[in-house]
């Protein structure tokens, strides 16, 4: 079974058996019936690499609905099935004018996928509206609920990627998210610059996400037009001790304050001044308007994307003394 239309890096790739579900009650009964195979779980295919064939059952997580869970005055409840697609999700609370995920419009991938790695844009992260996720373990289809606490999100990080990893099935989220006043967020400086340009002072969350939708056009390929992951890396964080000295020798480097001890430095930055912005290496490259972001040209191989990173790792390495982490998993 060919892997090419579920991973958004188009990535060839086959499966050796491939099944999606539709309930979390036939996700059980497939969990159950193939307690011996190996198993791959499959969401959105927007945050990895394949870079070898699936030697598993790869079960795909197809789950869909939305419903309101609880509402006050002020708050909704939103309860999300994993599968669902996550931008519609989001034009969907906007429709309703429910307020808090508008900044995080036009991210690939779905619902269930999200807490995994607490995906986050333009001043936003999941986290800020996130209320508990429902998850199953893989190994005896027991159903617990991940409070926030528990989910121990981070910068790209959960419990999922940690000591949780590879457990669990997450099968629906709950968002609290507004119904009126609003905590509209521009205090990304794109935001502002695109709100200007139509003499928007003060925006309503549809306004927001348009913004959004039209910067990420901007800057980012979209994967049905060329293939890719979003960021590849993350943006390193450094301890402000060690950032000084390498800010002395490359006293341009941008950075921002993350706490009072760390910095975090824009990883797209150091890749476009080691010169690797909008090269390629056959149909492996780097997207020409934003560094951060590797592409499949068509017919790239996971390793060759691979050996394309793991360049650019090195680079960074010995041209700043700074490490960067991928952030896409890679299979
Ligand atoms: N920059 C460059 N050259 C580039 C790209 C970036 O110099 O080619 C520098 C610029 O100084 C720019 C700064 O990096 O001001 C930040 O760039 P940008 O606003 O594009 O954001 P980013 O740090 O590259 C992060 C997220 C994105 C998210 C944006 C907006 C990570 C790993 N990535 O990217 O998330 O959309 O901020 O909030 O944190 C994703 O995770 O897949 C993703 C796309």
């Amino acid at each position: 079974f060919s892997l090419k239309n579920y991973n958004t890096f188009g990535i060839e790739a086959k499966a050796k058996q491939f099944i999606a579900v539709h309930s979390t009650a036939e996700l059980t009964t497939i969990l159950e019936q193939n307690k011996a195979e190996r198993k791959f779980i499959l969401g959105g295919g927007s945050n990895m690499l394949l870079t070898k064939d699936i030697d598993a059952l790869v079960v795909h997580i197809d789950l869909k609905g939305k419903r309101i869970v609880n509402e006050n005055e002020d708050y909704v409840w939103v309860e999300s099935q994993a599968g669902e697609n996550w931008h519609e999700f989001v034009l969907w609370t906007i429709d309703q004018n429910f307020g808090g995920l508008e900044n995080m419009s036009l991210i690939p991938g779905n619902v269930g996928t999200t807490p995994v790695q607490n995906i986050g844009a333009y001043g936003t992260e999941m986290k800020d509206t996130f209320v508990s996720c429902d998850a199953i373990t893989i190994t005896d289809q027991e159903l617990k609920t991940f409070t926030k606490e528990e989910c121990r999100f981070g910068y790209r990080e959960s419990v999922f990627k940690n000591e949780a990893k590879d457990q669990y099935i997450i099968t629906s989220v709950v968002f609290k998210l507004t119904k009126k006043n609003h905590k509209i967020n521009i205090s990304y400086g794109d935001i502002t610059t695109e709100l200007a340009k139509k003499n928007i002072t003060n925006p309503n969350l549809k306004e927001v996400s348009d913004a959004v939708i039209a910067i990420r056009k901007s800057k980012l390929p979209d994967p049905k037009e060329l293939g890719n992951s979003g960021s590849f890396f993350k943006n390193p964080i450094l301890l402000k001790s060690d950032f000084e000295k390498i800010h002395q020798q490359f006293p341009e480097m941008k950075y921002y304050d993350v706490s009072p001890t760390e910095v975090k430095v824009p990883a797209g930055w150091l890749i476009e001044q080691a010169g690797f912005k909008g090269k390629r290496f056959g149909d492996a490259g780097i997207h020409k308007n934003q560094a951060l972001v590797l592409v499949n040209y068509g017919n790239a191989t996971g390793q060759e994307i691979l050996t394309v990173s793991k360049l650019i790792q090195e680079t960074i390495f010995t041209t700043f003394g700074i490490h960067i982490e991928a952030e896409v998993n890679v299979i």
